[in-house]
C-alpha cells in the first residue's frame, strides 16, 4: 500500500499530520536484530521499513535508544544526544529516518526529561563534587535526617517499590522517583533546562518529527525546608497540590518547549505521557504546551460497553475543549498486552485490575482463555482505529502477541521483577522480541537469539505465518488502518442508539463503527460491511465482534 504522506513535500507541508495519525510504538532492542547480538538496533528497523509502510501507519514512535546500562530498559539515559553502540550509530540514525521519511512514515524520539541515568556524565560529576557545588545542583541532593544524617530526608517509597533516596559515599542523599539509578533532575536549574533545548533541537535538527514525553507529569517538584510524610503525601487529594506529581509550574516546561518546537517546519510535536486524571489532562495537551497527551483511560477499561462510552465521550468533549485531537492506545511497553487481559476472567469486577494480579501472581493462575482474549483484543482495537484522535500500536500487537508471562526468573530483565520479589511480574512479557518468520533463529528476529526467551506459539504467530493468510490479525490490521486513511475525516462522532451491550457510532461519511460487547449476536446495521473483526454470522454481529459498515 503506498502511504499518501510518501513525499517530502506532504511531509513539510503538514502541520495537523499528528490529529489523527496511527502511530506504531517500536521498543528497539526487541523488534528486529539485524547485527546477531540479540538485541534489535536501527539496522534492523531499517530492514522492516517496507513492512512498517505495508501496515498502513504514520508515525513510529521509538522507546529510548540512548546509551544506557539498562537499569530501566533504557529509561536510565546515560546521553541523550547519542545512539546505545548496541543499537547503532548516529549515522545510522540518520539513515533510517530517511528511510522511514522515504516511505511517508514520521518519526517520534522518547524524551526522557525527569531522570537521568546514574552513568550520565552530569551524575558522575555531581557524585565527584562537594555537597553545595553546582554540579550537585543539577540533581536533588539533600543531607540526611538525625544527628549524623543517616536517615533519609523522607521516607517516601519509589515507583519501583524501593526507598526514593539513596545515600552518596559523603553521607548526602539524592532523590530518584524511579530505580536508585535513575536519580531526578532539578528543574529548577537552569543547565537542566539549557540543555534539554540543545536536546530537542538536536534531534528535530536530525529530522525527528516530533518527542514522547516521558514522566512528563513528575519533573517540576515543590520541596521545601522539611519534607512531608509518604503518609502526608498520599493523603493530599487537592488537584495540582501534590508536591512531586502535576504540579502547575510545569507548564512553563512545556510553554518553553513550545517555543523550540515552533522553530522548526512542521511545528514539532509533543505528546505526554502524564498519569494525571482525566480533567487535569488538557493542559499538557495545549497547543501553548505539548499539544497532545497520552489517555490510558480505555487502557485501563474492562472490555465493557459502558465503561467504553463514558470513556469516549469524556475525552472527545475534553480534546475539542482544549484544541488539542485525544490519543488511544491499549498497549504499550508498560503494561500486559491487551490480548491477554481481554483473556481473563473477570474479578471483583474488573478484567484490568486482575490482569495486573494475574501477572503478580506470576501469570499461571486463574488459566487465561486465549482465543476469547484475541477476539476481544480484535474488536476493540478495530472501535479504536475507527475513532477521532490518534491511535498508539504497540509493537506485535498487530500479530495478536499475548504477555509471555513464564519467562524464568534467571532470564528477567525489568528491576520491577528483581526489586519487589514475589510481588511484581515486571513487564519483561510485553518486550519478548517480535516472531518474523515461523521458524529458524529466534523466530526470524536476528540472526543470533534473541535476549529475551520467545514461546514456541510465537512461530504460527509470526509475520510470515500471517502475511496474506485470510483472517490473520495482521491482514485484519493492514486492511483496517489502509481504510482508515481513506475514511478518516472530520474529528466527530454520533452515537447511534443501540442495545447496551452494543457500541454503535457513526463517523461524517457514512462510516458506521459497530461492536457488539456482549455474547449474543445481534443484527448488523443496513450498508456494506467494509470490515469485520470477526466472523460474523450472516447479517448478526456475534459477540466480542467490531463492524465497520458504509451506509453511503
Ligand atoms: C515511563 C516509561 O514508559 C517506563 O517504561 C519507565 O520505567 C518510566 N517512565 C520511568 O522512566
Amino acid at each position: 500500500m503506498t502511504s499518501t504522506l510518501n513525499t517530502d513535500q506532504l511531509l513539510v507541508d503538514d502541520a495537523t499530520w499528528w490529529r489523527q495519525a496511527t502511530v506504531y510504538q517500536i521498543y528497539p532492542r526487541s523488534f528486529a536484530d539485524a547485527n546477531g547480538d540479540g538485541i534489535g538496533d536501527l539496522r534492523g528497523i531499517i530492514s522492516r521499513v517496507p513492512y512498517l509502510q505495508g501496515l498502513g501507519i504514520d508515525a513510529v514512535w521509538l522507546s529510548p535508544f540512548y546509551p544506557s546500562a539498562l537499569a530501566d530498559g533504557g529509561y536510565d539515559v546515560a546521553d541523550y544526544r547519542d545512539v546505545d553502540p548496541r543499537i547503532g550509530t548516529l549515522d545510522e540514525f540518520d539513515e533510517m529516518v530517511e528511510a522511514l521519511h522515504g516511505a511517508g512514515i514520521r518519526v517520534i524520539a522518547d524524551i526522557v526529561p525527569n531522570h537521568s541515568s546514574d552513568d550520565h556524565v552530569w551524575f558522575q560529576e555531581a557524585l565527584a563534587a562537594e555537597p553545595g557545588s553546582p554540579e550537585r545542583a543539577r540533581y536533588i541532593f539533600r543531607d540526611g535526617l538525625g544527628a549524623d544524617g543517616s536517615e533519609p530526608p523522607a521516607d517516601w517509597t519509589s515507583m519501583f517499590g524501593e526507598p526514593a533516596w539513596t545515600r552518596v559515599p559523603d553521607g548526602q542523599w539524592y532523590l530518584h522517583l524511579f530505580a536508585k539509578e535513575q536519580p531526578d533532575f532539578n528543574w529548577d536549574n537552569e543547565d537542566v533546562r539549557e540543555d534539554f533545548r540543545k536536546t530537542l533541537r538536536f534531534w528535530s535538527d536530525r529530522g525527528v518529527d516530533g518527542f514522547r514525553i516521558d514522566v512528563a507529569h513528575g519533573l517540576t517538584k515543590e520541596l521545601g525546608e522539611s519534607l512531608p510524610s509518604q503518609a502526608e503525601i498520599d493523603a493530599i487529594t487537592e488537584p495540582g497540590a501534590h508536591p512531586l506529581w502535576d504540579r502547575d509550574e510545569v507548564h512553563e516546561i512545556y510553554a518553553d518547549w513550545r517555543k523550540v518546537f515552533d522553530e522548526y517546519t512542521p511545528p514539532r510535536i509533543a505528546v505526554a505521557e502524564a498519569w494525571v486524571s482525566t480533567p487535569r489532562r488538557p493542559k499538557y495537551a495545549s497547543a501553548e504546551g505539548l499539544g497532545q497527551a497520552f489517555n490510558f483511560d480505555l487502557l485501563e477499561a474492562d472490555f465493557d460497553a459502558e465503561q467504553f462510552r463514558t470513556i469516549i465521550a469524556d475525552n472527545l468533549a475534553l480534546s475539542a475543549a482544549s484544541g488539542s485531537s485525544t490519543t488511544w492506545v491499549f498497549s504499550n511497553h508498560d503494561v500486559v498486552r491487551h490480548a491477554t487481559r481481554y483473556a481473563l476472567p473477570p474479578r471483583n469486577g474488573s478484567t484490568v485490575k486482575q490482569g495486573l494480579k494475574w501477572l503478580l501472581s506470576g501469570g499461571t493462575k486463574p488459566v487465561a482463555d486465549a482465543e476469547l482474549g484475541l477476539r476481544r483484543a480484535r474488536a476493540a482495537t478495530l472501535l479504536m482505529l475507527g475513532l477521532p484522535g490518534s491511535a498508539y500500536l504497540y509493537q506485535g500487537e498487530e500479530l495478536g502477541l499475548p504477555e509471555v508471562a513464564d519467562i524464568p526468573a534467571a532470564e528477567r530483565q525489568d528491576p520491577a521483577f528483581f526489586r519487589n520479589p514475589g510481588v511484581d511480574m515486571g513487564r519483561d512479557g510485553c518486550r519478548v522480541p517480535l516472531p518474523w518468520t515461523r521458524a529458524g533463529s529466534s523466530f526470524g528476529f536476528g540472526p543470533d537469539g534473541a535476549h529475551l526467551p520467545q514461546p514456541a506459539s510465537f512461530g504460527e504467530l509470526s509475520v510470515e505465518a500471517q502475511d496474506g493468510a485470510p483472517g490473520s490479525t495482521l491482514e485484519l490490521y493492514r486492511a483496517a488502518l489502509a481504510l482508515r486513511h481513506e475514511l478518516q475525516a472530520a474529528e466527530t462522532l454520533e452515537w447511534v442508539r443501540s442495545p447496551s451491550d452494543v457500541l454503535h457510532f457513526a463517523r461524517p461519511g457514512g462510516w458506521h463503527v459497530v461492536t457488539n460487547f456482549g455474547t449474543d449476536a445481534v443484527p448488523l446495521p443496513d450498508g456494506e460491511v467494509l470490515l469485520a473483526s470477526g466472523p460474523l454470522a450472516g447479517n448478526l454481529l456475534p459477540g466480542a465482534t467490531t463492524a465497520w459498515i458504509r451506509t453511503v
